[in-house]
This record gives structure tokens, C-alpha cells and sequence, in this order.
């Protein structure tokens, strides 16, 4: 008997230690460019490292810091113009487009095929993962855009609901003031202001403008009367945001809702991960609402891995392994558990997920079919990066400029769009 267990120790280790070698042999290393540099998005992409480094392989991190990602965008491009472009790098929807078009990016058909896919991916996620019909990126997650995320004890202290239109936010907010709480904590950066601007555009356009203005780029809607009236309302939401929020990051502000210096923030779901990061329940401790008149649409902001073509016969082989670990069920779940998104995959249990996660599943889901689910335009989701940067910045401007005119803004948002397209 106690041979047998030695033998069976003996042959225990010898298997372990075979496989080590055998991982060794095809090992290979990642760099990996990212922006996930908060609490909750450290935590999250933390989850691939170990995952890669489980299957024997380096993980090399490239996080450049930078909500929004341009920072890393600019960056990218010295590297990838140099010859050295990193294995994967964390790249929006029209991006990846721009990129492929370039010849950067590596055809990932075999994983894709091997692993399914095109079964298990929703088809608004995979033509966004595609160039020409072949996979070049993979998709991490779906991030709802639109919510609004608040305080649930400041809000009960004051007697206050959690306003579902902007008249009922102004009335909110106006109590919140006299009362010596910041109503909207913001931070003012390009991308910041068009997420803020965005959401008051889609509840002013509704889904059909939306689409007319932000992925069709038409000129009638863009400086049409409901355009001027999103930047009416965006010029006296100015009003309800505190004056050190010029170049705030984004999680500064939501760490202002969680210690309820600030009421609320306009934020996509990634502020959740700072909520989760900070050991905060939603229900409990914050509540998370669709951003104000817009519950039955979802604006999308899909995170994506793209591709690169690398020199490197293992690191060729370890950045193919990245691609099947993105998709896999395990890293799905963890990784969106802490990132606050929702799977990408629609054949996921989603038992692990909380209250917030499952109203964005079941509103993409439906929004998907009512068409409500609407590409996000602050995110690179709508149009293409020159166009979107046009549009950031007649935003910020106006934001900036409390003499700036409502009507003249969209004239100019409309102009500067025609002169990026
Ligand atoms: C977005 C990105 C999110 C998020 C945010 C702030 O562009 O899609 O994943 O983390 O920036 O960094």
C-alpha cells in the first residue's frame, strides 16, 4: 500500500512536472497595451495575466494610462509605426477598421472557427470583431453607456428619487445644492464631456435621430432643433457640476459619488467596477439607474483585443491562446464580475452577476431586437475616430464657454463633421 502511493506521488509529479515542461516548450510571451489603470480595471484585466501566466506563458504590461484610451491610441502608433507593435492591443470598433485597413492585424479565422465564434458571439459584436470577414480582434465585453449611477444614502437623507428625466434631475440637483452636496460629479475631459453629452442627445433625438445624426452623420439632424436642444440642456447641466472638475479622470468622479461628496455621475458601467473595487452593493449602497429618459434604449461600448502581426514564432503561438482565453466561460465571468460590464457571450450563466448586470443583459437583449441598441458615439462605436474627434471637440468647447450658443453649437457640430468625413 504504501509503495502503491509512492508510486503514485512519484508518477503525480512526473506528470506535473512533464506538463510544465511541455507548457515551457510552447511558451511564449504577450505584451499586452491596455488603459485599465483604476482600481476596478487593474483588478479586471489582473484576471487575463494570471490566466496567461497559468498556461505558461509572460505577460509583458503595456498600460498607458488614460480613460477613454487616446493616450494609448497615440502611443500605439509610435510603436506600431516603429515596426514593434505589441501582441494585442485594447481597441474600439471603428479603430480596429482603421487599423486592419492599414495591414497591422493578424487573422484569427483558425481560433474563431476552432472555438465557435460566430455561434457564440451576438452578430453586432462579431462585425465589429471583423475585418472583410475575417476575425482580427476579440471582444472582451459589452458596456452599457447610458446609466446613471447614485449615492443611495445621500439620496434617502434628503428625501430624493433617483430622477428619470432631466426636469426631475434639475429639481434633484437644485435640493442637492442648497444643501451643500455636488449633484453631478464630472470629469471634464473630451471624452468624459461627450459621454455626458451623448446621453442627453439620446433622450433629446431618440433612437432614430440618434442613428441619423451619430452613425449616419446627417447634416439636417445634426444641426436640427432637437440637436439644439440636447446643448440646452447640456449648458445648464453645467450649472449642477462642481468648478475643480476641468481634467478630472473619470474614477475621481465616481469616487466622489462613493463617498458621497457627489450625488450622481453619468458614467458607463465601468464605474461599477469601481463601486464593486471599493466593496460597495448596488441596492444597497448605490443604486444604478439608465441615465436620465433613456430606459428603453442602450448605447453600446464593446472593449476589444486587436490583433497585431508579430514577428515571433511562440509569441505567435501565445497571443493565439490570449485569443481563445478572451472568450473563454471562466474569464468572461470573472473578468465582467469585476469590470462591471456583461458578458459578450450570450450563452453565459449569469447567476454570479448582480442586479445591474442583469438589467443591461436583459436591455441589450431587448433593445437588440426593438432596434434601441445604439452604437456609442463617445466610445468610437458610431463612426470613425477622425469624425469623432471633430465632435469632441465642438462639444468641449461649448461646454467650456458659458457665453456659447446653443444654436450655433450644433451648426458647428454639423460643419465639423462634414469637414472630418
Ligand atoms: C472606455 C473603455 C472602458 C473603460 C473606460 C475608462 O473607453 O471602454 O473599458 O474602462 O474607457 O477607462
Amino acid at each position: 500500500m504504501k509503495m502503491m502511493k509512492k508510486t503514485l506521488i512519484t508518477l503525480g509529479l512526473l506528470s506535473a512536472s512533464s506538463l510544465a515542461a511541455s507548457q515551457l516548450a510552447n511558451a511564449g510571451e504577450v505584451e499586452v497595451l491596455h488603459w485599465w489603470t483604476s482600481g476596478g480595471e487593474a483588478k479586471s484585466v489582473a484576471v487575463l495575466k494570471d490566466m496567461m501566466e497559468k498556461e505558461g506563458h509572460t505577460w509583458k504590461d503595456f498600460a498607458v494610462a488614460g480613460g477613454g484610451g487616446e493616450s494609448a491610441m497615440t502611443v500605439l502608433k509610435t510603436r506600431a509605426v516603429s515596426g514593434n507593435p505589441p501582441a494585442a492591443a485594447q481597441m474600439k470598433g471603428h479603430n480596429i477598421q482603421e487599423w486592419a485597413e492599414l495591414g497591422f492585424l493578424t487573422n484569427l479565422d483558425d481560433v474563431a472557427k476552432a472555438n465557435n465564434w460566430d455561434g457564440i458571439l451576438p452578430t453586432v459584436v462579431a462585425d465589429i470583431s471583423k475585418y472583410q470577414g475575417h476575425y482580427v480582434s476579440v471582444p472582451v465585453n459589452v458596456h452599457r453607456v447610458n446609466w446613471l449611477w447614485a449615492n443611495k444614502s445621500v439620496f434617502d437623507k434628503e428625501g430624493l428619487k433617483v430622477p428619470n428625466s432631466w426636469d426631475a434631475f434639475f429639481k434633484v440637483g437644485d435640493k442637492l445644492k442648497a444643501d451643500g452636496i455636488i449633484p453631478l460629479a464630472h470629469g471634464g475631459q473630451p471624452w468624459q464631456d461627450a459621454t455626458l453629452f451623448e446621453a442627453i442627445a439620446l433622450e433629446k433625438l431618440g433612437s432614430a435621430d440618434y442613428k441619423k445624426a451619430f452613425v449616419d452623420l446627417d447634416q439636417s439632424v445634426l444641426s436640427g432643433d432637437k440637436m439644439v436642444e440636447a446643448f440646452k440642456t447640456f449648458k445648464k447641466v453645467h450649472n449642477y457640476i462642481d468648478t475643480n472638475s476641468p481634467g478630472r479622470d473619470w474614477n475621481v468622479a465616481t469616487s466622489m459619488v462613493i463617498s458621497g461628496k457627489a450625488a450622481m455621475q453619468i458614467m458607463g458601467d465601468w464605474a461599477k467596477g469601481e463601486f464593486t473595487a471599493a466593496n460597495k452593493t448596488p441596492g444597497t449602497d448605490y443604486v444604478c439607474a439608465p441615465a436620465p429618459g433613456t430606459a428603453s434604449e442602450f448605447t453600446f461600448n464593446v472593449d476589444s483585443f486587436a490583433f497585431f502581426q508579430i514577428k515571433d514564432k511562440a509569441n505567435q503561438k501565445a497571443q493565439k491562446d490570449l485569443a481563445k482565453t478572451i472568450l473563454s466561460k471562466d474569464f468572461q465571468e470573472i473578468f465582467n464580475l469585476n469590470k462591471g460590464s456583461i458578458p459578450v457571450r450570450l450563452d453565459m450563466d449569469m447567476s454570479k452577476f448582480d442586479q445591474c448586470a442583469l438589467d443591461s443583459m436583459a436591455s441589450f437583449k431587448a433593445t437588440s431586437k426593438s432596434g434601441d441598441l445604439l452604437p456609442s458615439m463617445a466610445h468610437g462605436m458610431s463612426t470613425t475616430s477622425y469624425v469623432q474627434g471633430a465632435m469632441f471637440d465642438v462639444i468641449t468647447n461649448f461646454f467650456n464657454d458659458s457665453n456659447a450658443d446653443p444654436k450655433q453649437a450644433a451648426q458647428q457640430l454639423a460643419k465639423a463633421v462634414k469637414a472630418a468625413m
